[in-house]
């Protein structure tokens, strides 16, 4: 099943990744700024926001009755147990955590996270009752010697192994160039959409084509309100998971309202 089928509908979903930012005084300003400027029109937008784990509480109850929902940034998948310094997925559900962020760049390179704790940590979310949003992503060294597809099947078949298509209504995929997150640099469309799909091409291969039909696929790397409406109208780019763009209510909310948008067009 290919991009133009008409029959394929993906509701695009907005993240914003606020990495180690968020006192509770910034989460309760933005969460305030966010939901002030909601608006009905952006209902067929799926947006959730994933605040540091200290701020999860109280980002839990000024969400409450909205639609904005909430995601953590990691977890760890033992339930508990002497694991000094983690949290566990059952924590952070606890706290009002539907999605857990998996396998991000800055958890791969700089706490070390492998592709084998990435699969426990998936496994672990979705019997949890979790939906993961599992990263894969090339270095800039790696897609200048033309290793891009390379690196994304092998963070795919490791991070994925085990998963049988059931699994699969509970996972996204996020694309995430490593070169793109936090550089300003973003993907040309050509770029972001040939990574989008050769990732879809691989859930084919590896789970079946309805799954590859039916996953959505997130595009992360400045991704920002200038950007936002061409890459996010690419035929495989499914929403954004956005860092910087999405710690100012503006921002984030010209990101959601430009998702809205191509959903009303594709909709027309
Ligand atoms: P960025 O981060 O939007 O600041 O590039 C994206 C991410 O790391 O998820």
């Amino acid at each position: 099943m290919r991009e133009n089928d008409p029959k394929v509908e993906r509701q695009k979903f907005i993240c914003g990744n606020w990495k180690m930012h968020g006192t509770l005084e910034q989460t309760r300003t933005l969460l305030q700024g966010i939901l002030s400027q909601w608006n009905s029109e952006y209902s067929d937008v799926e947006v959730a926001v994933f605040p540091p784990f200290t701020a999860l509480m109280e980002a839990s109850r000024l969400l409450q009755g909205s639609a904005i929902q909430l995601g953590a940034q990691n977890a760890y998948y033992e339930d508990d147990g002497a694991f000094t310094g983690e949290v566990s997925l059952r924590m952070i559900a606890e706290l009002g955590a539907g999605f857990v962020i998996l396998g991000h760049s800055e958890r791969r390179t700089l706490f070390c996270e492998t592709d084998e704790l990435i699969n426990k940590k998936i496994e672990r979310s979705i019997a949890t009752g979790l939906m993961p949003i599992l990263c894969v992503g090339e270095s800039l060294e790696e897609r200048e010697r033309g290793a891009t597809d390379a690196v994304v099947t092998k963070q795919l078949e490791h991070s994925l192994a085990g998963l049988t298509i059931r699994h699969f209504s509970r996972i996204t995929i996020a694309y995430e160039p490593v070169w793109a997150i936090g550089t300003g640099k973003t993907a040309t469309p050509a770029q972001a959409q040939e990574s989008h799909a050769a990732i879809r091409d691989r859930i084919g291969t590896l789970f079946g084509r309805e799954t590859a039909r039916d996953l959505r696929i997130l595009y992360g790397g400045s991704l920002k309100p200038e950007n936002a409406h061409e890459l996010l109208s690419l035929p495989d780019v499914d929403g954004g998971l956005i860092g910087g763009a999405s710690l100012k209510a503006d921002s984030f909310m010209a990101i959601v309202q430009a998702a809205a948008q191509i959903t009303s067009q594709q909709q027309a």
